[in-house]
């Protein structure tokens, strides 16, 4: 009886440590059984508390009337799966008659405080049936990916959603993205993020990074094209859309359509081209885009409008030639001038780290989904790397990618070196590897060494 007690209070505080130290190992442990025990057990209580019964209907009662029956109670949504997952529990649910998913979704927070559990959501997965996802624990505090995901040709998991699902960045659902967030809200990290998972798949990386080439410099073995000041960005963009035209003339060259060509052959972008003659798509990755359109001078005024106008004509045409823009930047608003509306409305794909204010929110989502707008003001700076994402169907979720250092970044780049390849257009913008020469003397100076 003693060893039993023992070994119980052992169990007991290893339980209790990991749930404190490891959440995500408690939950594969001990807290997914206890959970699913727990919805099952109270579930009936819980959704007749939650308001989420219907009373039994006639012919029940007139059953029960007719067979001298006690009279039926009313009945909760009927369970039609029960699912653990790494981060909680999928609970598929058959709505009654006079439910809608509406209920069940205003009812989440409820439900999450009735099942104790970390989050719930909801959403409707045809009429008559909704998912409700509950995660266990806090799964944007520490964010581990899982190890097999649903990868795809130009679609790679980049963060973890508070759902527990991932978010993926399909470039071919969603070709241009923008993503904004103050200063030290995480945009470098989430890009870097993109970067490692692009690196293995098939496509040239182009990066733009103003910043003297901070971020994006070290990860250039895997970089065809790289430019670190505007002037250099403006000859790099226009090259990008010198390859768009090669790139559609060979399209034109490819489609040769005659009667007898079936419908589905007939190319209009560069997937629909037979693999071996397939132009290699082009991912431009644009960090710091404000520092492109800011200007001091005439010229610069000059350099800052071709600049623009390429990035807007890469955002209008770039889809069929397989050019998706990923833009990063702290604002990106109608204060910097003229054009830059209307390249954000062809950003399809949005992300908003945390931002200082609300008019820099409203220029990623004010105007394609407003609730997100405070959601993104909300996220606190003890927690950088957490952003809102949302898309043009108006639907929004809180994300957060993995802590990827730029070692990390760096050496998954490096692996993947021998996949860069070699666009003839951008070869004077290819990356000189190597290390760079030391400058003869520090242009800054070093903090003084203390005894
Ligand atoms: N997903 C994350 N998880 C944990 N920490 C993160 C995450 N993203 C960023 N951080 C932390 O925040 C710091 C700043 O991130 P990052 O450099 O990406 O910010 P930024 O938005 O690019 O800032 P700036 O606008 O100044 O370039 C990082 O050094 C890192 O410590
Ligand atoms: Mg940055």
């Amino acid at each position: 009886m003693t060893w039993f007690m023992v070994a119980l209070v052992v169990v007991v505080a290893a339980a209790g440590l990991l749930r404190w130290r490891r959440p995500a190992w408690y939950w594969l442990t001990f807290g997914a059984s206890l959970a699913m025990l727990r919805v099952l057990v109270r579930y009936g209580s819980v959704m007749d508390a939650c308001g989420l019964t219907v009373p039994p209907s006639r012919w029940r009662l007139a059953v029960a009337r007719a067979t001298n029956r006690p009279v039926p109670g009313p009945r909760a949504p009927r369970i039609l799966r029960i699912r653990p997952t790494r981060t909680g529990l999928v609970l598929r649910l058959g709505l009654r008659p006079g439910q809608d998913a509406f209920d069940v979704a205003a009812s989440c927070d409820r439900l999450r405080h009735s099942f104790a559990m970390y989050g719930v959501t909801s959403r409707e997965l045809r009429s008559g049936v909704v998912e409700v996802r509950m995660t266990g624990y806090d799964v944007l505090k520490r964010v581990q990916m899982p190890a097999s995901t649903d990868a795809g040709p130009m679609r790679v998991p980049v963060a973890l959603r508070e759902d527990g699902s991932v978010h993926y960045r399909d470039y071919r659902a969603v070709p241009h993205a923008l993503t904004l967030g103050a200063t030290e809200s995480g945009k470098s990290v989430y890009q870097r993020n993109l970067v490692a998972g692009l690196a293995p798949l098939d496509v040239a990386l182009v990066g733009i990074d103003c910043k003297q080439g901070v971020e994006l410099f070290p990860l250039a073995r895997r970089f065809s094209a790289l430019a670190d000041n505007p002037d250099a960005a403006a000859d790099l963009l226009d090259a990008l859309v010198a390859h768009m035209e090669d790139v559609y003339q060979l399209i034109r060259a490819e489609q040769r359509i005659t009667a007898d060509v079936p419908d589905a052959e007939i190319a209009a972008d560069i997937w629909s081209l037979p693999a071996k003659l397939r132009p290699v798509p082009v991912v431009v990755l644009v960090d710091e885009v404000a520092e492109l359109a800011l200007y001091a001078s005439k010229e610069e005024e000059k350099r800052r409008d071709r600049i623009i106008t390429a990035l807007a004509r890469l955002a209008q045409l770039g889809r069929a030639a397989g050019i998706y823009l990923e833009i990063c930047g702290q604002r990106f608003g109608s204060e910097l001038g003229k054009g830059i509306t209307m390249l954000r409305a062809q950003l399809t794909g949005r992300t908003a780290h945390r931002v200082n204010d609300e008019s820099s929110a409203n220029m990623a989502f004010g105007d394609i989904a407003p609730d997100a707008v405070l959601a993104a003001i909300q996220i606190p700076t003890d927690m950088p790397g957490v952003a809102i994402t949302g898309d043009s169907t108006g639907g929004w979720a809180r994300i957060r990618a993995p802590h990827t250092s730029l070692r990390q970044a760096v050496n998954t780049c490096n692996r993947h070196a021998n996949r860069t390849p070699d666009l003839p257009a951008l070869a004077p913008f290819r990356p000189v590897l190597g290390i760079p020469a030391p400058a003869d003397a520090p242009a800054v100076e070093s903090i003084p060494a203390t005894a």
